[in-house]
């Protein structure tokens, strides 16, 4: 099994790193290079033999079949990068070094590399130098402004390239509930084309279990990571998320320290791995934290980051060379080359003579070794760099017209494919949430209470009567808006994930999780109207009664649109829930109970509360024009004539139902619009 495998055979034990560079780490060299692609396929099983077994089930040569014709390759260059953030406020200190207060910072100075199709790529640097950024970037993910020029194969990137970039970002983003298998199987669902059968979807889910040791776990819920719900352990979701990435076969994989918190063993395991996919024809990037020299010997490239400037970016076994030529040497001959680089990216030079302590009181030395590195590079290594990416960097417009976008291209899956697996998988994930039971308590007790206080109500207490109706559209208001308001923004992360690697339509989402609430949203109000209706003694009528559930429902509707909306604007849940309980309160005064007779020049105000309109049509449905209760002793009154209701106008039954379709409407499309605002391009 993986666990077992030792790790990746490097018998040869070099003394010194600096002057031995291994020689396939040449890109001239590199075999998975120059071949054509379909001839990768004999390196991909070797490299991935070396750490990783792949199973030998006959699915898997069927398989990589379909992995070998999709991998298209890619040479990923990158050309003075640079990115800055303005601060908000001018406060000096704080993180930024600099000591006049500035408005602009510069995270991001000039980077520039290039990495080819087989290379596995590392980014190195201290924490807050910048790497996580310049990922970003390089996924296409940074919002802001960018500079310099970041090219896929010669062209920018588009979103039909965003399918072959799989990113794995710092935070595994989950859903809790799902277990590893389910996990990767809705991933494998959404992400793999139409072409293959779902057998043939669920064998790479399973391959991918294997080849990544999950098998232990694969029936374990992935949980939280954090305190709120355990789930299965930080090495294991990394590994998921890796996993997630890897059944779409990216052509480009972007890591951000895939082994941060990670034992030495299966930090080895995860680098190997990672080589074995760049080997097979991918183009791999990863940020890494501190890596072992070990790890360090798996790199083909690097790129050494001191607060965004680039220090060197080249080939990873001529590090030690290059620094020494311009007069940096470790203090000793078997020092990981990782651990001195990170030393100079923080301005220290160890030297051999001095104690340990050396280096952190001399912050000018520290200033002025990172300076000086910094020009080093700009001399010696950016010419030659700069032109080695401009080489060959084709005419971007020929590359364009060569391979035109198809509109098969765009999608993988169609639509009414990713809204069923989106709805299973809402589903799914609902079904676990624990306060499903707690709502129908709620809506139970709540039910029973009501039924109870209007027990039996006599007809003639119209008063009563009325105050039950306004009770359900008030109640059958507030209720799912609430509920509502916090769809998207509990989601945000999720669907920001899997939105900007192109995973479905905005819409099938939005129609998904609309209608996977659905369920639970009208059967609540269908027992509560139930329950209360015929306890509180309203008009013994199968029709009426009908009529009152069907407003309620309707009613319920366009709360949830109302709450969607707030939500899908604000993405924020405590500004969504403060803005609805406002909003409601609004609607619950201006309702038509509570006054009739407003100001004029607020009276505006009851035409915007689906609640008022609610309100009068139940009331409409509950008493017929003509109808008459006992007013006093032997004295029938109209009900129409009675206070409450004599300024309603309960006339116009179908412009409230026109009111109510029009708000219904126009709520889920602001929702939608807003939601789509909010996404990256
Ligand atoms: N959106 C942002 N707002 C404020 N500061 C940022 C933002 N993005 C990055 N930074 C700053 O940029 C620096 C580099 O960040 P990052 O790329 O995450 O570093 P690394 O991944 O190397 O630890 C950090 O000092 C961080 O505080
Ligand atoms: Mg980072």
């Amino acid at each position: 099994m993986f666990d077992m495998m030792p790790p990746e055979q490097e018998t040869t034990i070099t003394t010194t790193v600096t002057s031995n560079i291994p020689v396939t780490n040449r890109p001239e060299n590199s075999l998975v290079y120059a071949e054509p692609p379909g001839s990768t396929s004999s390196e991909v099983k070797s490299s991935l033999d070396n750490g990783i077994p792949l199973p030998q089930q006959p699915t898997a040569a069927r398989f990589s079949n379909f992995l070998q014709q999709s991998l298209k390759q890619i040479t990923l260059r990158f050309e003075d990068v640079c990115y800055s953030i303005t601060l908000q406020s001018k406060q000096n200190g704080g993180c930024s070094s600099s000591q006049e207060p500035k408005l602009t910072r510069n995270i991001l100075n000039g980077v520039t590399g290039i990495v080819r199709p087989g290379e596995l790529m590392a980014m190195l640097g201290p924490s807050g130098s910048g790497k996580t950024t310049l990922l970003t970037a390089l996924a296409g993910r940074l919002a802001g402004k960018v500079s310099g020029t970041i090219t896929y194969d010669g062209q920018p990137f588009s979103s039909s390239m965003k399918r072959k970039i799989g990113f794995v970002p710092q935070d595994d983003v989950f859903y809790p509930r799902l277990t590893v298998l389910e996990t990767l199987t809705y991933a494998a669902f959404l992400r793999l084309p139409k072409t293959l059968t779902s057998q043939e979807k669920l064998e790479q889910v399973e391959m991918i279990i294997v080849e990544l040791g999950l098998t232990r776990c694969r029936n374990n819920a992935v949980g939280s990571g954090a305190a709120l719900f355990r789930g299965i352990s930080g090495g294991e979701r990394k590994r998921v998320s890796i996993g997630q990435e890897m059944l779409v076969n990216p052509s480009l994989l972007l890591l951000d320290e895939p082994t941060s918190g990670l034992d030495s063993t299966t930090a080895q395991r995860i680098v190997s791995m990672l080589r074995g996919l760049a080997r097979g024809g991918r183009t791999v990037v990863t940020t890494i934290h501190q890596p072992s020299s070990r790890l360090y010997r798996m790199f083909d490239k690097v790129v050494v980051l001191s607060d965004g400037y680039p220090f060197y970016s080249g080939q990873a076994g001529r590090v030690m060379e290059y620094l020494g030529s311009i007069g940096y040497v470790p203090a000793f001959n078997f020092m990981n080359p990782a651990d001195f680089l990170l030393d100079l990216a923080n301005g220290i030079v160890a030297d051999a003579k001095q104690d340990d302590h050396n280096g952190f009181d001399h912050h000018e030395d520290q200033a002025s070794i990172k300076q000086s590195l910094v020009s080093s590079y700009k001399k010696n290594l950016y010419p030659a760099l700069k032109e080695e990416v401009q080489r060959n960097n084709g005419d971007p417009s020929v590359y364009r017209s060569r391979t035109p976008r198809s509109p098969e291209n765009q999608w993988t899956t169609s639509w009414w494919e990713q809204f069923k697996v989106l709805l299973k998988r809402g589903l799914q994930e609902r079904r676990h949430e624990s306060y499903s039971g707690l709502r129908i308590f709620q809506v139970l007790s709540v039910s029973i209470l009501s039924g109870l206080l209007w027990w039996n109500s006599d007809p003639s207490h119209i008063q009563d009567q009325v105050g039950l109706l306004f009770f359900f559209a008030i109640f059958w208001g507030f209720f799912p808006l609430f509920n509502a308001v916090f769809a998207f923004p509990l989601e945000r992360p999720m669907l920001k994930k899997e939105r900007s690697s192109g995973m479905y339509h905005l819409s099938s989402y939005y129609v998904a999780r609309t209608v996977g609430d659905l369920p639970m949203e009208l059967i609540l109000p269908t027992i509560f109207v139930t329950i209360t209706y015929w306890m509180g003694g309203l008009k013994p009528s199968l029709v009426t009664f009908s009529l009152t559930l069907l407003i309620i429902l309707f009613n319920v509707l366009v709360s949830q649109g109302i709450g969607l909306a707030l939500g899908a604007i604000l993405m924020d849940v405590k500004q969504a829930t403060t803005l609805a309980s406002v909003t409601m309160l609004v609607f619950l005064l201006a309702g038509g109970y509570y006054i009739q007779q407003m100001p004029a020049f607020i009276a505006w105000l009851k035409y915007i509360s689906f609640s008022h309109y609610c309100y009068k049509l139940l009331v409409g449905v509950q008493y017929s024009v003509n109808e008459v209760y006992e007013c006093g002793l032997g004295l029938h009154c109209r009900v129409m004539d009675f206070h409450a209701l004599k300024y309603l106008g309960l006339n116009n039954l179908w412009g409230d139902v026109a009111a109510l379709t029009v708000m219904l409407i126009g709520c889920r499309i602001v929702a939608y619009v807003a939601l789509r605002m909010g996404q990256p391009h």
